[in-house]
């Protein structure tokens, strides 16, 4: 059983840590972290410390670490799904049914057709409304909303363009069998893509469109004919399967009838390349609605799917665009831009943001520069919001008036398109834009608006990143507030290390004059050694990090004075340590202090591995675990780069 990692989270969301460790570790509440004796290993002085905001676990003995999951896992002797069972009964979140569990795939399939069912093409030229199927009901047909539409296209199609289908389905027993959702899509999109170059109006859109044959071969595109029941004749045996997948729909009157007529097919994969829905595009912008997606369905979930994540993947795409429809998608590609995904004709959600940033931290949302767009980018804004942790990186695309990303491409050209998409500004300076178009900042109270509204937005963010405090230094700053203090940093150097000061001097500067960024540098409490003046400093920063106050300045001063016993070496270390480019934007010192930490993390691992300062064997294994973890997470972070 996969358990898709929205289903984790919301299980860890709902569960707590330290009331899981608490069953088994007796807990006392020190600072910031809640600490005990180790379970893993033989102690008598408590260095297993629990971490609520983060919801995490790690032992300075041992360097057992992880979440809630790890610990059941290892406590218990369990393996993952055991747990995830537990958790899931605790909380009452389900987990998914198998969702390889065939049964739901399943449809029935009707015995081979009787002969008088599969109409000749010349007979469907008699309306339909002169053959009821059951002379109980004769009624019903007599205003028959669908007769108008039972036009003689069969000119169109000269031969029977179902006679294909119905030699397949002469291969099967006349018994009735077991259908595959799965595979009916397949068929159902090999139907569309062949009845494409049947029709000259299909092929005339697409080619209006700019789109050449290797791009719709690549996308699968179809058309979807204008006869009514173009489905149930080409699949007389699928009807059930069809109305499970939304594919045919029936009228009030009790009349089945397609979904899709007279629109080309954009045929949507799932990210195992399974065809699973279709979206139709009317042939022109007169016909209501534009686009008809086929509805949700046992394997078709709209707000778990993206348009193009299965080919972008495929591509290698690193860069990810998230922009609004199907063609977007499309053109993007055909000019050489892969990794462009869309929603299915839904807004932006939550899911969809998180497996964007599963393929790369950084993600680039598009939107339109009219006020509709605005307003959508505000909303994917806070919805992104909350899940911008862990040097996840957000840019907004702002599209020129009138132009979506099809028509850009068209009239740029990949190049010009290339260099406006790489000029898109970051989430701070978005934000920063976003708030103070309709505000004059040269006022204390446009100023003091735009904090209100900044607070509002920062609020989303996650509890206790460092990315809160960031973006507000950097407001302040933008807005020209003064500075009532200034930490005294030289400002010359770049942000290589001072010479003057080693490492560990330098994060103690980071820290005074950015207290927020302790987030990134907390790990290291677990291993630098403990005659460092950086190991005092941070673990006075885990007693006062939760009363830490929001404004940038009251809390380098909060923390001076919690410091105050080592005021000396500090006045030393800020006069020499140059942090000034930590402020240029919150993005880039979030990052630095991330990486910094990462790198710092790993050099002291290193050291205590080869000076053979771990006490039992599970130590050394998982220090070695640790540095392979973060070994992992530079290299990752260096191809960034
Ligand atoms: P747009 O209306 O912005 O159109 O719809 P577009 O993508 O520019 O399409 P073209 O270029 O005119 O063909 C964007 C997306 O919104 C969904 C579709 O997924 C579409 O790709 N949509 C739009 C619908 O689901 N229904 C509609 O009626 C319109
Ligand atoms: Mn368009």
């Amino acid at each position: 059983m996969a358990i898709p990692q929205h289903t984790i989270d919301q299980i860890l969301d709902r569960t707590d840590i330290v009331d899981v460790i608490g069953q088994f570790v007796k807990l006392k509440k020190t600072g910031r972290t809640y600490s005990g004796c180790c379970p893993f290993h033989q102690e008598k002085s408590p260095s297993f410390h629990v971490y609520r905001d983060k919801q995490y676990f790690h032992c300075f003995g041992c360097q057992a670490n992880g979440n809630a999951i790890r610990f059941l896992m290892d406590i218990g002797s369990r393996n993952f799904i055991e747990v995830m069972k537990d958790l899931s009964s605790q909380t009452g979140i389900e987990l998914p049914k198998d969702n390889t569990d065939s049964n739901k795939l399943k449809y029935k399939r009707e015995s081979k057709p009787k002969p008088v069912e599969k109409k000749p093409a010349a007979s469907t030229q008699e309306p339909l409304v002169q053959q009821p199927s059951n002379s109980d009901t004769p009624a019903v047909f007599e205003h028959d909303p669908f007769a108008e539409f039972q036009s003689a296209d069969e000119a169109f199609y000269g031969n029977d363009p179902f006679a294909h289908f119905d030699q397949i389905a002469d291969g099967f027993e006349d018994v009735p069998q077991d259908g595959n959702l799965y595979d009916l899509l397949e068929n159902v999109a090999q139907f569309y893509e062949q009845q494409l170059p049947l029709s000259q109006i299909g092929q005339a859109y697409f080619k209006q469109r700019g789109l050449s044959a290797e791009t719709i071969a690549y996308w699968r595109l179809g058309y979807a004919p204008e006869d009514w029941q173009h489905l149930e004749k080409a699949f007389p045996q699928d009807i059930e399967g069809l109305k499970l997948l939304g594919l045919i729909r029936t009228s009030d009157s009790g009349r089945d009838f397609d979904l899709l007529r007279e629109r080309v097919i954009f045929p949507i994969r799932d990210n195992k390349g399974r065809v699973v829905g279709f979206g139709g595009r009317a042939l022109n912008d007169e016909i209501k609605p534009k686009y008809i997606n086929s509805p949700d369905s046992e394997v078709f979930h709209k707000n778990q799917l993206l348009y193009g994540l299965y080919e972008g993947r495929k591509q290698k795409a690193q860069d990810w665009l998230m922009v609004e429809g199907y063609m977007d998608v499309i053109a993007l590609q055909q000019y050489g831009i892969h990794g462009a995904v869309a929603t299915l004709g839904t807004a932006s959600n939550t899911d969809h943001l998180n497996i964007l940033f599963k393929q790369n931290n950084r993600i680039t949302i598009a939107f339109d520069g009219d006020a509709a767009g605005q307003k959508a980018a505000r909303r994917t804004l806070e919805i992104a919001l909350p899940l911008l942790n862990d040097g996840r990186e957000l840019k907004f695309f702002v599209l020129p008036n009138d132009h979506d990303p099809d028509s850009l491409i068209r009239r740029e050209g990949i190049e010009n398109f290339r260099r406006l998409l790489d000029q898109s500004p970051l989430m701070s300076d978005f934000i920063f834009a976003l708030l103070t178009q309709n505000q004059n900042i040269a006022t204390p109270e446009g100023k003091s608006q735009v904090m209100g509204e900044l607070k509002n937005l920062t609020e989303l963010l996650p509890k206790h990143g460092s990315f809160r405090y960031l973006l507000q230094q950097f407001f302040r700053e933008k807005l020209g507030f003064n500075r009532k203090w200034q930490p005294q940093v030289n400002n010359d150097a770049s942000l290589s290390f001072s010479t003057k000061i080693d490492a560990e001097e330098y994060v103690i500067a980071i820290l005074i004059n950015h207290p927020y960024l302790y987030i990134h540098f907390e790990p290291l409490r677990a291993l630098v050694s403990q005659d460092l003046l950086l190991f005092h400093i941070l673990n006075i920063f885990n007693v006062i990090f939760d009363e830490l106050p929001d404004d940038p300045e009251l809390s380098t001063y909060y923390v001076l004075g919690a410091c105050a016993a080592h005021h000396h070496e500090l006045q030393h270390i800020l006069e020499h340590a140059n942090i000034s480019d930590y402020t240029s934007s919150p993005e880039q010192a979030d990052k630095l202090a991330a990486d910094f930490s990462t790198k710092l993390q790993y050099a002291f691992l290193e050291q205590k591995i080869k000076t053979n300062k771990f006490s039992s064997l599970a130590e050394m294994r998982n220090l070695k675990q640790r540095i392979a973890e973060i070994a992992k997470k530079r290299s990752l972070t260096l191809l960034e780069d």
